[in-house]
């Protein structure tokens, strides 16, 4: 047997003796997301599903700031990051502190946070959003103008789709900043009638040049409910891998950029994590309460 095999097995009882789930975000690579997850999804899905579970124990495949909110979700239950190093560009761009110069800066006008934030930058807030629901949270708050943190691109994107003014921080995705809007004219030449899917964490022109624009989890639908012959996904290198298994008919070309903090989590690491209970996530009492009501404000949407 392969090596990994013996992880899998031990994975597997592991989970059961300790009443565990592990959630992987749809970037962890195939053998964790196809054998050991038991929920896998986007940050949306992740966030609302581990707020439905009964295990004792989350073991978040993914990077911190999800496992923080999941943690911020279940203050009761054990939460685990296989990798403390899995962090995140977007998470690292803002401090709680920037948060209230802004706010000072815009007297009055409401802060929106995407998920890919500290805990504290997050108690800072007066709302999430993820990739998937941006556009409905900036909406529902029913104001001509908000500041929507961090992700410039992300609020770019959602700008040019809403009447809603928006004040942008200067954070980007490491991984998604390095798609072109001239990698997606080469590979229309170089593969005729490709469709092409990118992550709203890409630059506007990149969106604007591709055919429709979604959340890890928008695309992965798009992909199961149009049968293209041949799709690119403009976003990490895991999206493809594990949404091909779905779709044999389909042809997956893959240009990608990996995300070094998805990859720091392994099955190694995983079946670490539930042998030795590391490494436990905490939240800080004094950002617990604020950082929860921000992201249950928008599971409430
Ligand atoms: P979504 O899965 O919510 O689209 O987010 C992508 C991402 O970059 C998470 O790190
Ligand atoms: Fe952060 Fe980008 Fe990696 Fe997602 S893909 S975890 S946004 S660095």
């Amino acid at each position: 047997w392969p090596a990994f095999v013996e992880d899998i097995e031990a994975i597997l009882e592991l989970k059961r003796r300790r009443n565990a789930v592990i959630l992987a975000h749809n970037y962890q690579t195939p053998e964790i997301f196809h054998c050991v997850a038991d929920i896998v999804g986007d940050s949306l899905a992740l966030a609302r599903k581990a707020m439905e579970t009964e295990a004792d124990v989350i073991v978040l495949a993914g990077v911190h700031f999800m496992a923080e909110t999941a943690k911020l979700l279940n203050p009761d239950k054990t939460v685990l990051i296989p990798d403390l190093g899995a962090g995140c560009s977007l998470a690292e761009s803002i401090t709680a502190e920037d948060v209230c110069l802004m706010r000072l800066r815009f007297p009055g006008v409401p802060v929106v946070t995407y998920v890919n934030t500290s805990a504290a930058v997050k108690a800072q807030s007066d709302i999430c959003c993820t990739s998937s629901n941006a556009r409905e949270v900036v909406e529902s708050l029913g104001r001509p103008r908000v500041i929507m943190l961090p992700d410039e691109y992300l609020a770019k994107n959602i700008a040019a789709q809403t009447d809603v003014e928006i004040i942008a921080w200067k954070g980007r995705c490491e991984v998604h900043e390095r798609f072109t809007a001239e990698d997606i004219r080469e590979l229309r030449e170089t593969h005729p009638g490709v469709l092409v899917l990118a992550h709203p964490e890409c630059p506007p022109e990149v969106v604007a040049e591709a055919d429709y624009s979604g959340s890890t989890a928008a695309m992965s639908d798009y992909v199961g409910r149009e049968k293209p012959q041949r799709v690119v996904l403009m976003t990490e290198c895991s999206m493809s891998d594990n949404v091909a298994v779905a779709h044999p008919d389909v042809e997956f070309v893959r240009p990608c950029n990996l995300c070094p903090h998805m990859k720091r989590i392994t099955l190694a690491n995983i079946r670490t994590a539930l042998d030795e209970n590391q490494h436990e996530v905490t939240v800080a009492p004094k950002v617990m309460e604020r950082a929860r009501h921000a992201v249950e404000r928008m599971l409430a949407i």
